[in-house]
């Protein structure tokens, strides 16, 4: 695909080296944790609470675009619960029967963390339903007339579920989370702040000042901070200095494309064909999907969500469609015919 190769630096999926360097970044506890104060202050009075009634803590729904703190919020929550956590996927747990394996080696009180739950399979997802009520799992034996449902009690668990697709969970499974948060972009202040105690940990010396020359361009999202704050750093080494300042981050990162709002080549690529080859829009998915020779889903996930968020489209019931202020960005005339159709 073509998105992962120019879009290196801003894209949320990680290579395996930089896999193992985020793991090694990844905010431990509540004070490396910065900003969503909201979700931190209501998981911290549920946390408290399960512990003071010694029961499992709510199960709980975490949202929102890719990099933005919800794996590190699990593994925060089991650290301060003081209980195990078990990682798996909506794409990793295929059969019911894994699923049962995996609830009944639990222990009580422990955190079942599923990545992409909106990704899990149906029939799976309906079994989770009797779990996660009634802490119980209902499993047929035998089969044809013969067949009977034996109900299994499993340890009070709690399951804490992640996805950057809120839209696809089916109501009764949404009903079933306690706590349901919503992940918000970072103000690049905070941005700023997570990068520096990066640097440290990583013993890269950098300036507040390129901090936030970097912040401004990472979509308020911290994974795209601490990659670009990778760059600059080997930008930096190469030339011999040890220093990150502001100069270097407009340098280093005009290398990868990526420009003053953080847009990479593949922002502007989609910004530029839907202006010309679809007069701005509006326009559908799937069309958008074909001109640019890219997955739909990797579309609406990835790009899309930055690009609204900054104004620079929109979303309405016909389709997509550039704005005024997308026009601009990448310097083409904003046609005078929109202007008077306002
Ligand atoms: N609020 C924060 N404070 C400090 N560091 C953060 C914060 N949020 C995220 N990070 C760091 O950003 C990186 C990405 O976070 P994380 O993996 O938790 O995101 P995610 O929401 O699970 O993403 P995905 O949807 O792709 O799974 C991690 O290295 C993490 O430590
Ligand atoms: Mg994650």
């Amino acid at each position: 695909m073509t998105l992962d190769n120019n879009n290196l630096a801003v894209s949320p999926t990680l290579s395996p080296e930089e896999e193992v360097l985020f793991t090694s970044l990844r905010a431990n506890d509540w004070e490396e944790f910065f900003g969503q104060e909201q979700i931190k202050q209501s998981l911290r009075i549920a946390i408290k609470a399960a512990k003071q009634r010694s029961e499992s803590m709510d199960h709980t729904l975490l949202y929102g675009p890719p990099g933005l703190g919800k794996t590190t919020l699990s593994h925060i929550i089991a650290k301060e619960l003081g209980v195990n956590i078990k990682i798996t996927s909506g794409t990793a747990l295929t059969k019911a029967g894994d699923l049962a394996a995996i609830l009944t080696n639990l222990e009580p009180g422990d955190i079942l963390f599923v990545d992409e739950i909106h990704r899990l399979p149906k029939n799976v997802e309906e079994t989770l339903y009797p779990a996660m009520e009634d802490f119980a799992l209902d499993i047929v034996i035998g089969k044809g007339p013969s067949a009977r449902t034996i109900r299994l009690d499993l340890p009070k668990f709690t399951l804490v579920g992640a996805t950057t697709r809120f839209g696809l969970l089916a109501g009764p499974f949404r009903d079933r989370f306690g706590l349901i948060h919503r992940l918000q972009y970072y103000p690049p202040e905070t941005l700023a702040t997570i990068m520096l105690k990066a640097a440290k940990k990583l013993s890269i010396k950098v300036t507040p000042e390129a901090a936030e020359e970097i912040s401004k361009r990472s979509r308020g999202t911290p994974r795209v901070a601490l990659k670009l704050l990778k760059r600059v750093r080997d930008y930096v080494q190469v030339d011999g200095r040890d220093l990150i300042e502001p100069t270097d981050v407009d340098r280093a990162l005009e290398m990868f494309a990526i420009d003053r709002m953080g847009l990479s080549d593949s922002d502007r690529r989609f910004l530029v064909q839907i202006i010309e080859k679809h007069h701005g829009g509006p326009v559908g998915l799937s069309t958008i999907a074909a001109t640019l020779n890219e997955d739909a889903l990797t579309i609406e996930e990835v790009l899309e969500p930055y690009l609204l968020q900054t104004g620079l489209i929109q979303r309405t019931p016909q389709g997509r469609v550039i704005t005024k202020a997308g026009y601009e960005h990448v310097g083409l005339p904003y046609p005078e015919s929109k202007l008077k159709r306002k």
